[in-house]
């Protein structure tokens, strides 16, 4: 069985559409794939064959040319909540790769390369430009420093840490949320480039964080990354709900984590650890969870 995870980005989100760096974390929950040989191709998810001529076999197809591999069956089970900005669609995408390849007489050293070239038309079909942080953090799972164009490397964590997880609404469109950002750049371009270098210095400070493992610095950064993701318009009113209830609960820091608009938010436990900001999200409605985040990639 091969295997993916889904992620979260612990900061740097959008900002990374615009080459600056970002941190991603893979969760422990992610998506298991089988391939075995048959004729035709098949894909099927936790039991369901997708049609033919659906967006998702389309993309299936996209995989499978890309990685050169035909003739399959390819088995997907699913652990993971789908479709609220957790990276499924490219856990997914590495998870089937990987299985893909494990099949065929083709694989090779350059693996890495292959598999992030198919998630990537994979993620095509659904997103149009993904940067490739969701794929990447399927791919390495741990913690990750990512830059677009540039190659991502894992960081090297002494110790392996809680997120705590909510749903805090259906996500937007990550797309439209691009497009959104987009224009607060082209309205103000000067205080754009002053907010991207006010993230890339707390993304910077993060990751000395990550290595210092100094958690209440850390939950400051996450604030402070959501403040400026706020002026982006980027927030909701659950999402802020979710982030009170947090910090009530003993959370160093609190943040929208993806696009934005909807989807997640992420919340670093306080000495009291997850327990009390679960119970606080459940007690409010919210779907939640927590996730260790590992030290190897
Ligand atoms: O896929 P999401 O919703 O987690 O968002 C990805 C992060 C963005 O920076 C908003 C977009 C991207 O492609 O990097």
């Amino acid at each position: 069985m091969a295997h993916a995870s889904g992620k979260v980005i612990l900061c740097g989100e959008h900002a990374a559409v615009y080459g600056r760096p970002a941190l991603a974390c893979g969760i422990a929950r992610g998506v298991f794939a089988h391939a075995t040989p048959s004729v035709p191709s098949s894909l099927w998810i936790d039991g369901q064959r997708i049609d033919e001529g659906t967006e998702t076999h389309s993309a299936f197809q996209a995989l499978c040319r890309e990685l050169d591999v035909r003739d399959r069956r390819v088995d997907v089970q699913l652990q993971m909540p789908t479709g609220v900005g957790l990276g499924a669609s490219a856990a997914m995408a590495v998870a089937m790769a990987r299985a893909l390849l494990d099949s065929s007489e083709t694989a090779d050293a350059v693996a890495e390369a292959r598999i992030l070239a198919a998630a990537d038309a994979w993620e095509r079909l659904f997103h149009g430009n993904p940067s490739g942080i969701d794929a990447a953090t399927a791919y390495a799972g741990g913690c990750i420093r990512f830059q677009k164009g540039s190659d991502f490397r894992g960081i090297d964590l002494r110790q392996s840490f809680e997120l705590a997880i909510a749903v805090a609404g259906p996500p937007s469109a990550t797309r439209e949320m691009v497009a959104q950002v987009a224009q607060f750049r082209e309205r103000d371009p000067v205080t754009f480039e002053q907010q991207l270098d006010a993230i890339t210095s707390l993304v910077d400070d993060a990751e000395q964080c990550l290595l210092a493992l100094d958690w209440p610095r850390l939950g400051a950064l996450l604030d402070h990354n959501q403040t400026l993701l706020a002026e982006w318009k980027l927030s909701t009113p659950e999402i802020e709900d979710c982030r009170q209830l947090a910090r009530e609960a003993g959370a160093w820091g609190a943040k929208l984590t993806g696009a934005g608009g909807g989807g997640c938010v992420i919340a670093l436990p306080g000495e009291l650890g997850s327990d009390p900001i679960l119970a606080a999200w459940s007690r409010a409605g919210y779907r939640c969870f927590s996730s260790s985040i590992a030290t190897v990639r």
